[in-house]
C-alpha cells in the first residue's frame, strides 16, 4: 500500500496574528539557538537569560536537550541520523513557540551545520525581512575546557570508550562559521555571559521597549 502519511491534509490559519499576540506580550518571538559541546554552558547560559527575561517581565521558555530526551525525542539516539532528527524537531517547535510571540532559548549541542542551517531556514520560510526570528549563538568553550569541567562525568566516560559517539572526543563538533553572537565561556562567568545574552536581545529589539 502506497505511504499514506501527511496527505489530505490542508493548512488551517489562524484568526490572530503573530504581531498581535506580540502586541499583547510586548516581545518579538525568536528562536535563540545556542549551539556547542557538552559542558560549554549552553543550559547554564539558557535558563539565567529566562530568569532574568522573566524578572523583567518578558516571556521566555527554554527547551534543553537532555529534558527534550526525557520526553518528546526519548526514541531518539546520538547517531548522526538521529542528531538530524532531533534538531529538526526542536526546530519545528521553537518555530511554533516563536510564532506564538515567545523568546525560546534552545539548548542543543546540534553539531552540524547543516541541521542548524535548516532550523534557520524553516523560521525564515516567507516571514519578516526586517527582523531575524532565528538566532544563532555560538557558545565556545575547547574540549580540554569541557572536559575539566566535566558536570555530569561523562568525558570520562567516553574517554574510557562506555559511551560511543560522544561530541568532541569520538563525534563531531562543526563550530558555527558566522553566527550572531559568539559568547566564550572559557575564562568568563556564568553571569557575564547572560548579560552580554540579553543585553544583545534588547539591542536588537526583540525584549520591547
Ligand atoms: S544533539 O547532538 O542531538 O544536539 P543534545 O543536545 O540533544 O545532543 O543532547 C546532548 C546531551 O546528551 C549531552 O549534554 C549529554 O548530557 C547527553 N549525551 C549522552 N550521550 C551523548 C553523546 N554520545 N554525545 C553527546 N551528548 C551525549
Amino acid at each position: 500500500m502506497a505511504d499514506q502519511r501527511a496527505t489530505n491534509i490542508t493548512w488551517h490559519p489562524h484568526q490572530v496574528t503573530r504581531e498581535e499576540r506580540e502586541q499583547v506580550l510586548g516581545q518579538k518571538g525568536v528562536t535563540v539557538w545556542l549551539t556547542g559541546l557538552s559542558g560549554s554552558g549552553k543550559s547554564t547560559i539558557a535558563v539565567a537569560a529566562e530568569a532574568a527575561l522573566v524578572a523583567r517581565g518578558r516571556i521566555a521558555y527554554v527547551l534543553d536537550g537532555d529534558n527534550i530526551r526525557h520526553g518528546l525525542n526519548k526514541d531518539l539516539g546520538f547517531s548522526p541520523e538521529d542528531r538530524t532528527e532531533n534538531i529538526r524537531r526542536i526546530g519545528e517547535v521553537a518555530k511554533l513557540f516563536t510564532d506564538a510571540g515567545l523568546i525560546v532559548f534552545t539548548s542543543f549541542i546540534s553539531p552540524y551545520r547543516a541541521d542548524r542551517d535548516l532550523v534557520r531556514s524553516l523560521h525564515a520560510a516567507g516571514r519578516d525581512r526586517e527582523l531575524g526570528r532565528f538566532i544563532e549563538i555560538y557558545v565556545a568553550a575547547s574540549v580540554e575546557t569541557c572536559e575539566s569541567r566535566d558536570v555530569k562525568g561523562l568525558y570520562k566516560k567516553a574517554r574510557a570508550g562506555e559511551i560511543k559517539e560522544f561530541t568532541g572526543i569520538s563525534a563531531p563538533y562543526e563550530a558555527p562559521l558566522s553566527p550572531e553572537l559568539t559568547i566564550d565561556t572559557n575564562g568568563e562567568p556564568v553571569e557575564k555571559s547572560v548579560d552580554r545574552l540579553v543585553t544583545f536581545l534588547a539591542a536588537k529589539g526583540y525584549l520591547g521597549s
